[in-house]
């Protein structure tokens, strides 16, 4: 994925495709650079709704590509990145995009926000993932032009947003990989490819030291398996006065199979993609320095299969957290809660100001909030407020859910400090969150479960069917303007 942005005042002749926005309604914006005939667009039946597209012939013998963005006062970042998804799509052969939809960016919306979202629709829009595909279909777009009068403020958004779509790119990949292909080591390999490229600092974990060092989460969820687990460690140094801390955690479980409390057939078909939360992480990671943020990051992947064999954890075996804890294992199906426990332990422990977790860590929560929102769980509301409002800049949908204390009886265990599991079917998410909160001691901590979001069902918009890169977006925003919460 090569695509080169920039920025004109006027429509460069090379341009083979102009992209121009139509209001709900079918009106063209007021002061639009490209007039368009409006009772032609109402003949046609073309209404404006967000994403609709019309191609038009223009004088000049190139094509005219009418985008519909919806209602005025509702045009914000989102509907600029799936306007411009709906108009790369459509741009069939064009080598050069030429595009005046920043003009509808309402005077209340941020300007470089919008650009950088136009950058992030156009590229996210174009993803496929062929590596195993005989044939591959030809991308013949290049470039794209955003016509604009703010020059430098736009062609630096741009960039940003470029940026951001091939770190969302990456932890794609990471996803659609096969399960065997996107191994814990491979993950790893992965891990010291972005440390070389982004001057990281890694640390890897192998299967003997994450047993030497007490991760027996970890360890315990890898036991069946003959792959070795691997428990990932990335830094990311500011250049600069540093503002703070935080540590992302993700959940890298490269294939759920449920282990002895084994899933069905079907329940196993999307399990490739449980490590969705550790590929957010390192995609994340990767992308620091073209963000350049003020505050210190310590990634961490937390990465095994989940399979049975005679070594596999049994139901009834007792594990030994890094911090201490002993959990019960009564369902080696919730082998998430179990590797983040190490790492989050592990985060504590580098005294960082704020912890935020990814994982696609329950059924329940796609039960209650579908496959398109995720649950957002916090012990701190300033940090919490920090990550939904970061998310809903990137255009990725959180939603907060309770940590109740009147909960916490659920996962007493008889035997051990805690068990991994509370009554069947009822509050599954609340749980694992509640789960979680005994591993992150005091430090201000958000666990988002994006067990629905991490995968699609189907193409939509600036997502393809396969992996989304879910959590990506948000992470960078948060870290581009994170403040140690109160
Ligand atoms: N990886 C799954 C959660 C999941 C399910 C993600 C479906 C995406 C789609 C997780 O490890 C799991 O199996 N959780 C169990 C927990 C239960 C045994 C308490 C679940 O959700 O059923
Ligand atoms: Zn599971
Ligand atoms: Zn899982």
């Amino acid at each position: 994925m090569t695509l080169a942005f920039s920025t004109a005042r006027d429509i460069p002749t090379e341009a083979d495709v102009v992209a121009v926005p139509v209001l709900k309604g079918g009106t063209a914006p007021a002061g639009a650079a490209v007039e368009v005939d409006e009772g032609f667009l109402a003949a046609r039946g073309f209404k404006g709704d967000v994403g609709e597209t019309l191609p038009l012939l223009a004088d000049d013998g190139g094509t005219i590509l009418v985008v519909g963005v919806g209602e005025a006062d509702k045009i914000d970042a989102e509907v600029i990145r799936r306007a411009s998804a709906a108009a790369v799509k459509a741009a069939g052969k064009a080598t050069t995009l030429a595009t005046t939809l920043l003009d509808v960016v309402p005077a209340g919306v941020d300007r470089a926000g919008a650009a950088q979202a136009l950058a992030e629709g156009t590229v996210l829009a174009t993803y496929r993932f062929v590596q195993y595909k005989s044939e591959s279909p030809d991308r013949p777009l290049e470039r794209v032009v955003a016509i604009t009068r703010a020059g430098a403020t736009v062609d630096k958004a741009l960039q940003r947003g470029a940026a951001v779509a091939s770190a969302v790119w990456l932890a794609r990949d990471l996803v659609n990989e096969p399960p065997t292909a996107m191994t814990p080591r491979r993950m790893a390999e992965m891990a010291q490819v972005i440390a070389g490229n982004a001057g990281l600092d890694l640390t890897v974990l192998d299967e003997k030291q994450i047993v030497a060092e007490g991760l027996g989460g970890l360890a315990g969820v890898a036991a069946g398996s003959d792959e070795p687990a691997r428990l990932i460690k990335l830094v990311y140094e500011p250049s600069g006065r540093v503002s703070g801390t935080v540590a992302i955690v993700g959940k890298g479980i490269t294939f759920d199979s449920g282990g002895l409390s084994l899933k069905s057939g079907d329940g196993m078909m999307t399990m490739k993609d449980d490590m969705g939360g550790a590929a957010a992480v390192l995609a994340t990671m990767s992308a620091l320095p073209a963000i350049a943020p003020k505050v210190r990051v310590i990634g961490y992947a937390a990465c095994t299969e989940n399979m049975p064999s005679g070594k596999a954890t049994k139901p009834g075996d007792v594990l030994h957290i890094r911090n201490g804890k002993t959990v019960e294992v009564l369902n080696t199906d919730a082998e998430g809660r179990l590797v983040l426990a190490d790492a989050l332990s592990l985060a504590v422990e580098d005294g960082v100001d704020a912890i935020v977790d990814l994982a696609t860590l329950t059924g329940a929560c796609i039960v209650a909030l579908g496959s398109e929102i995720a649950g957002l769980m916090s012990t701190n509301d300033d940090l919490a407020e920090q990550v939904r409002r970061a998310g809903e800049r990137a255009g990725e949908s959180l939603w907060p859910l309770p940590l109740p204390d009147r909960y916490r009886k659920h996962i007493d265990s008889p035997v051990a400090d805690i068990k991994n599991i509370g009554v069947a079917g009822k509050a599954g998410t609340l749980i694992a969150g509640l789960f979680l909160k005994e591993f992150v001691g005091d430090r201000p901590w958000v666990h988002l479960d994006i067990a629905g979001p991490a995968w699609a069902d189907a193409d939509d918009s600036y997502i393809a069917k396969g992996g989304t890169g879910f959590g990506v977006r948000t992470l960078i925003e948060l870290l581009s303007t994170f403040r140690a919460p109160r």
